[in-house]
């Protein structure tokens, strides 16, 4: 896979160090750079699309396909958030210990690399987690977890890390209000939780998950709840952020209105 297509598919620094995919192209980039982006060789930061919603609006396949379009990295925080779920998991932990969970998001190794077939594998101390990471399980105790301030903040630094040129898009919750408050071009999407229930059903179906459609609308329920509740970083849009309504509309539409908002002038 070429370099851009690499990064475009979200290959890009999950630790803080730097790209495990081009170290090379990374490591010139890094020492000239301030912390946030501002590159002092540059009259403008590295742009930054964000693109948050709620929990089966699009966000990851559109931003997907919006990078590899802008050939602009691409940051999937949510899969941070699962990381640190599974490892809790795998470490037999309390969702209600904030104490051991704190500690387990510093103690957490999370790195992203290519996979055979050219998707993006996420690698949780070392081992590749990436079916496990998109269960049920591991949504809900990365949505447990995401309440508790001094793990988002434990995250802050790696999600910045990844605001490299040519541009990002990060999608999340909080990406166009915490983590880049500064980007140029800020998305919310959202659709109706009826209509999130069932993309989700159809995903997990194809891949042989057997689920309920009632069931999958009640933990979207809970967790739109818990996301836009919690004191921390809730799940809102940014003031200027363009809200688009993906119900009823095809990726494509979706992906087209997305790029209008990026061709728009920032600010
Ligand atoms: O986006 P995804 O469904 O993978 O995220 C899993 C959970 O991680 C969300 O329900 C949310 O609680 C949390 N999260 C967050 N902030 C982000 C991304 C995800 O709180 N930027």
């Amino acid at each position: 896979m070429e370099r851009e297509a690499r990064h475009s598919s979200g290959l890009c620094p999950a630790e803080s160090s730097a790209c495990p995919h081009d170290l090379e192209a990374v490591s010139k980039v890094l020492p000239s750079r301030r912390p946030g982006g501002d590159n002092p060789r540059m009259d403008t930061p590295t742009p930054v699309l964000t693109i948050d919603g709620p929990s089966g609006s699009g966000k990851g396949t559109i931003s997907r396909i919006v990078a590899q379009r802008l050939g602009w990295h691409y940051l999937d925080s949510g899969a941070l958030y699962r990381a640190v779920g599974v490892a809790a998991g795998w470490a037999d932990l309390d969702l209600d210990d904030a104490g051991a969970l704190v500690r387990c998001t510093f103690d957490t190794t999370i790195g992203f690399r290519e996979g055979e077939a050219g998707d993006l594998r996420v690698l949780v101390n070392g081992h590749d987690a990436t079916d496990e990471l998109r269960t049920e399980t591991a949504g809900a105790a990365a949505s447990a977890i995401a309440a508790i301030p001094e793990v988002r903040a434990a995250l802050k630094d790696r999600q910045r890390a990844f605001r490299q040129p040519p541009g990002l898009v990060a999608d999340g919750r909080d990406m166009g209000t915490v983590i880049f408050p500064d980007a140029a071009h800020k998305v919310f999407l959202t659709a109706s939780a009826e209509e999130r229930a069932e993309r989700r059903y159809k995903q997990l179906k194809d891949k042989g998950v057997s689920v309920t459609i009632d069931g999958l609308l009640r933990e979207i329920l809970a967790r739109d709840a818990r996301d836009a509740s919690r004191a921390v970083a809730p799940l809102r849009p940014a003031d200027d952020a363009v809200r688009i309504d993906t119900t009823g509309l095809g990726i494509d539409d979706v992906v087209a209105r997305v790029l209008d908002v990026v061709s728009r002038p920032a600010g």
